[in-house]
């Protein structure tokens, strides 16, 4: 059988898909252009890719004898679904190992926000740090006491409760369904309206997947209801938020900051409007980018890869029905 990669994966699982399939591994531009996407596609079996690949249904219809196409990414809304599951395709992902390390990063951007650090940073480089010796000069401001506003109390979304729970944080979230009451006790956390969470708290925290329903969800009609002194942090997808609308909050200082590590369209350059706002923290989407969780994921990716192609279950699959019910 033969498969394509749409970029290198660890050495170990290029071994090992490599001892029972023909591989061939796109090397060049990333994401790899759509028309040699078409054209590699055809005659393979699987396909392992990752969330910036649009697997949609011309790469779909193009991949003749495709069985199986595995992501590298808990998220899957580069791939149509509904497509892949009407030609039989079998759609896996990586879940459950990247909750922590997203969790994580999630805490560090909003730590980050809070306390400057990254500002901090630039100052210094800049040679300023003697500008900043008075007791009212560069203060941040503490994050116990405040009020995190999680949206989509998923596995990441109740990680990151968690972790801000330690950081003696209030908790407010919201999601499509309530949860459980011994979860909402064991998180501390409170149930509110999407409004009212966006009101009320210090900074809001996005955890939901990127789906018809929550395309652009977060656009001027909610940034305009936060707090001056609010910040809005993503970890999840950036199309969950109309970026045109962040940036014009930002510039015009609606709300206090705000740090993202995933955008409408990545990977994002220079030119990108973001990277001229001093309010603006920006990382390369990097929420799973350990050295321990991306060999995990990268297991399972071969792991789902193979057991779809033999015909098996996946360890992880895609619900055929899915418009992302499942959460991040
Ligand atoms: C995912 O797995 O969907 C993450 O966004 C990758 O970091």
């Amino acid at each position: 059988m033969k498969i394509l990669l749409t970029r290198r994966l660890h050495d170990f699982a290029i071994k090992e898909l490599r001892k029972r399939y023909q591989v061939e591994i796109h090397s060049g531009r990333i994401p790899m252009p759509k028309k040699l996407l078409i054209s590699k596609i055809r005659e393979k079996d699987g396909l392992i890719c990752y969330p910036y690949d649009k697997i949609d249904a011309d790469v779909i219809e193009a991949g003749n004898k495709l069985r199986a196409i595995s992501t590298f990414s808990v998220g899957y809304d580069h791939i149509d679904i509904k497509r892949a599951s009407q030609r039989g395709i079998v759609v896996s992902y990586t879940p459950e190992v990247l909750t922590k390390a997203t969790a994580d990063l999630t805490m560090a951007l909003m730590i980050d926000l809070f306390r400057r650090v990254t500002e901090g940073d630039r100052l210094i480089r800049k040679g300023k740090w003697k500008a900043i010796l008075g007791p009212y000069e560069f203060l941040g401001s503490d994050l116990h006491g405040k009020t995190l506003g999680i949206v989509g109390m998923g596995r990441i979304g109740a990680a990151v409760a968690q972790r801000a729970r330690s950081f003696e944080m209030n908790i407010l979230y919201h999601n499509r369904k309530r949860v459980s009451a011994k979860m909402e006790r064991s998180l501390n956390a409170r149930y509110v309206s999407l409004d009212e969470l966006f009101r009320t708290s210090d900074v809001v925290s996005l955890h939901v997947p990127h789906t018809p329903k929550t395309h652009e969800i977060v656009n001027s009609g909610l940034l305009r209801k936060m707090k001056k002194t609010a910040f809005l942090v993503n970890t999840a997808r950036g199309k969950i938020i109309n970026e045109k609308d962040l940036v014009l909050t930002l510039k015009r200082k609606i709300i206090a900051g705000a740090a993202l590590d995933v955008f409408q369209t990545e990977p994002i350059g220079s030119s990108n409007p973001l990277t001229r706002l001093t309010n603006v923290l920006i990382t390369p989407h990097i929420g799973s980018a350990t050295a321990e969780t991306r060999r995990k994921m990268a297991e399972i990716a071969v792991k789902n890869l193979e057991l779809s192609l033999a015909g098996k279950r996946p360890i992880y699959q895609v619900k055929a029905e899915s418009n992302r019910s499942g959460l991040l």
